[in-house]
């Protein structure tokens, strides 16, 4: 393995002096075939911009191995000798770090293709940061019939050599709202003329709080954030329009669905009590990653079996990851694994210890192993 694991922190490095952005990731996409092909790892023929999938093994049954490959809008702020040579853009979210660990864990099961029984599909995915890629690879087909698909992020909250994930939610719904508020704009002096959006904002600023506040149990989990207002231009005049954007995040459909309609109800009551045309435009972006237990179980064991410090992730974080939408086809799960880091993740200064590499590959090869052996017991 130390050979190997030397390879990989070199690809990682690799990755992360060329970072690129979500649907942009040519030089990465064609790096990973590179690497693949010098192993002799067949690469599916389906016509993706950005990203690839890649086949190891043989016989009915068929895992997916997900790692994602994009980079940030990050201009790199730490003093790596490998720092990103692209202005403005960073692996600050370790991508570089799950690309390098899968490729291990696509040249381990390589090496023992002839004992799997099964296939494995190693989906290098474009387009994470921006919750599109998952659904892009749903789209093609490629993974109809797999039995589940797992994958993992990097944590830099835990130490090397911490697994940790639950049974069920593990990441949030992720939705986007936009309000805009149209008055009328009249002169500063004369507000009697017009219709005033900030008072209607004011007021929607409040109102929006009393969702979590008031209308959703206190044991259900939620967030309403407001990310930006934008009203007015100057001092001396009431403008005509106003603008909120946020975001929602849950756990749950029915808490989802109850702040998309409370939300609708408070736009549409304080539209009558201002005079003012208030619009809501709910998108819903990415549903939570809803970990199946079967697959759990045998991720925990696999996780212990390489000599993880495993624990219990205690609840879900709010976070939103494009791979639940691999839910669609299979069940999955999804793990985090410790690249203990001082700084948090999309950070500037975020460095994953490279030490995280020793174990992923070992794990998947593990967990994946196991659940071929579960497949083929079943029929
Ligand atoms: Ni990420």
């Amino acid at each position: 393995m130390t050979a190997l694991l030397e390879q990989l922190k070199q690809w990682r490095r690799d990755f992360h002096r060329l970072p690129e952005l979500s649907n942009k990731e040519v030089q990465t996409t064609a790096r990973i075939r590179d690497i693949l092909e010098q192993h002799d790892i067949r690469i599916l023929n389906i016509p993706f911009q950005t990203g690839l999938i890649a086949e190891v093994g043989q016989g009915h049954h068929c895992i997916g191995v997900r790692t994602d490959i994009d980079a940030l809008p990050i201009e790199e702020q730490t003093e790596v000798p490998y720092i990103s040579q692209r202005h403005g853009i960073m692996h600050a979210c370790g991508h570089d770090v799950h690309m390098a660990a899968i490729l291990g864990t696509a040249i381990q099961l390589k090496q023992r293709e002839v004992q799997l029984s099964g296939r494995v599909r190693f989906i290098f995915q474009a387009a994470e940061e921006v919750s599109e890629g998952a659904d892009a690879v749903v789209r093609t087909g490629a993974l109809d019939g797999v039995k589940a698909i797992i994958g993992f992020h990097n944590d830099p909250t835990l130490k090397i050599g911490e697994w940790r994930a639950k049974v069920g939610a593990m990441t949030a719904n992720v939705d986007r709202f936009k309000i805009n508020i149209t008055g009328v704009g009249a002169h500063a002096a004369m507000p009697q003329d017009g219709v005033d959006p900030h008072i209607a904002i004011g007021q929607l600023i409040n109102s929006l709080q009393t969702i979590t506040s008031r209308s959703i149990a206190p044991y259900d989990e939620a967030v309403v954030t407001i990310g930006q207002i934008h009203c007015g231009e100057t001092w001396n005049v009431i403008p005509n329009s106003g603008f909120i954007e946020g975001t929602v995040r849950t756990l749950s459909s029915e808490v989802r669905e109850t702040i998309a309609q409370r939300m609708q109800q408070l736009c549409d009551g304080l539209a009558i009590q201002f005079g003012a045309k208030i619009t809501l435009d709910y998108q819903r972006l990415t549903d939570g990653v809803d970990n199946d237990s079967t697959l759990h179980t045998i991720a925990q064991k696999a996780a212990d079996q390489v000599g993880y410090n495993v624990t219990l992730q205690p609840r879900a974080q709010m976070i939103g990851e494009d791979f639940a939408s691999y839910q669609q086809i299979a069940p999955v799960h999804f793990a985090m694994i410790g690249s203990d880091s001082h700084y948090p993740l999309h950070h500037p200064q975020y460095e994953p210890n490279e030490a995280i590499l020793d174990k992923v590959p070992d794990y998947f090869v593990e967990f994946v192993e196991q659940l071929l052996v579960h497949y083929n017991l079943e029929n």
